[in-house]
């Protein structure tokens, strides 16, 4: 096809599009004004042929890059021998699965169960936890996000929880610990965990007696890239125990090598009562996974334990794990997150010293967060500058994303694919700069 003729074939698609819009429900503010025909690698092109690095790794999930070979591979080889089965029988690539992921977590986490997004794996988790426990009070943190299902959305405090009616009886806040913006007044840059203090007197003189679970992101996400200080986990495990609390760890964005190692709560040597993982497991595909010990499986079985879904166990999705497992680990991407995390977290503190706008740079890996403020001195968030910087960057041939929720400050969300080449990395710091200078005027 001549140049002139793609042109105008996607000039049509994109007007086909701009009406056709009208038939989806809207689920969350307008979609953007675009069309995408390709997503490979790092780079997405349109169907007006422009191309977009991907710094947001599709919704943080494709970490492998878009359509890597090892995906399609499995996605071939299971669409040859099943896609999917009926709940209650499994497959080999189920039981591979469970064995290979098991093998990459601490003893004390050995039993998995696969689902399809993180909201159903927090389901799971907060599930298990209530039959277990025989509670039902959930702690979560002020600027959390664990799914829109009721009960992960109940544990989900950044946004949606207006106009549904009531939450879950028992869900209960904890504040989000950032340091940048100390959430009781108290501290200034550095977590002294008077904020984990406050938390618990407030969630014990609410409680009824009835604890089940405190759930957590290990980095905060949608909360502005907030890694839980140093000693702050183990605080909060302590204190999970000494009420009989479970906690379920939620490492959706951080697991598998993300953050520069394997997993996120690695770091401070606390290994959760259950773990969910999900967006980076299937690489771009629904997959997701609760894991917690034998013996509080053990408990939930005897107690008829019930999550029966559709696609519970699915064949398909668990040899794209597998495939995705396989590859972090030959391609060692949790070290080349953390070498290249440390050349975009470089480049991103060099754009702070330059734009008076950035003032904070932080979160591990290759999960950053560059927090957007009017000025220095008061950190007041300015939201509307960071709308004017992304929509510059998508312009200029960046996808990268925003969280502007007013408590929370607006901060732009930095995630590209741990595969992204270290030019690309350049690639992507130039525009932002270039953003970020041409957003001002
Ligand atoms: C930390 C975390 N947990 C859970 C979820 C929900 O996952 P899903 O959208 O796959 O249900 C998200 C989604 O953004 C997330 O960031």
């Amino acid at each position: 096809m001549d140049d002139s003729r793609a042109d105008e074939r996607s000039q049509l698609a994109v007007g086909v599009l701009a009406d056709d819009r009208r038939l989806l429900i809207r689920y969350g503010g307008e979609l953007a004004d675009l069309l995408i025909e390709r997503a490979q690698g790092s780079w997405l092109t349109t169907a007006d042929g422009r191309r977009i690095l991907d710094f947001t790794s599709g919704q943080m999930c494709a970490t492998l890059g878009h359509s890597h070979p090892a995906i399609l591979a499995a996605i071939n080889d299971a669409g040859r021998r099943a896609v999917h089965l009926y709940s209650g029988f499994v497959s080999r690539d189920v039981i591979e699965l469970a064995r290979e992921l098991v093998a990459v977590l601490p003893p004390a986490l050995s039993r998995a169960l696969f689902l399809s997004t993180g909201g159903e794996a927090n389901e799971a988790a907060l599930r298990l936890a209530k039959l277990h426990t025989g509670g039902h009070e959930v702690l979560a943190f002020t600027g959390s996000w664990h799914g829109m299902t009721a009960g992960a959305a109940s544990s989900t405090y950044s946004a949606g929880r207006r106009g549904y009616g009531p939450a879950m009886p028992g869900s209960m806040v904890l504040p989000t610990p950032n340091s940048y913006r100390c959430p009781v007044r108290h501290c200034a840059n550095h977590c002294d965990l008077t904020c984990l203090d406050v938390g618990m007197e407030l969630a014990d003189a609410q409680s009824t007696g009835a604890p089940a679970a405190v759930i957590a992101e290990p980095i905060l996400s949608v909360a502005g890239i907030v890694p839980l200080p140093e000693g702050y986990l183990a605080s909060l495990h302590a204190r999970c125990r000494e009420r009989g609390m479970l906690l379920i760890l939620d490492e959706a964005q951080t697991g598998l090598g993300r953050v520069g190692r394997m997993f996120a709560f690695e770091r401070d040597g606390v290994v959760p009562d259950i773990l969910t993982l999900s967006k980076t497991l299937g690489g771009g595909l629904p997959l997701s996974a609760t894991l917690t010990g034998a013996e509080i499986e053990q408990d939930a079985f005897e107690k008829g334990f019930l999550h029966f879904t559709s696609h519970v166990s699915d064949p398909l999705p668990a040899a794209v794990g597998r495939a995705v497992l396989r590859t972090v680990l030959d391609e060692r991407l949790p070290e080349r997150a953390a070498a290249l995390g440390a050349r975009l977290r470089g480049g991103l503190e060099e754009l702070q010293q330059r734009h008076e706008q950035v003032g904070d740079v932080r979160g591990e890996g290759l999960l950053l967060g560059v927090d957007l403020v009017q000025d220095r001195a008061t950190r007041t968030p300015d939201p509307d500058y960071g709308a004017r910087v992304t929509e510059r960057c998508v312009e200029l041939g960046l996808n990268i994303n925003i969280v502007k929720f007013p408590a929370l400050g607006s901060i732009l969300r930095v995630a590209p694919p741990l595969t992204i080449s270290a030019q690309d990395i350049d690639i992507g710091l130039e525009i932002l700069d270039r953003a970020l200078t041409d957003a001002r005027a």
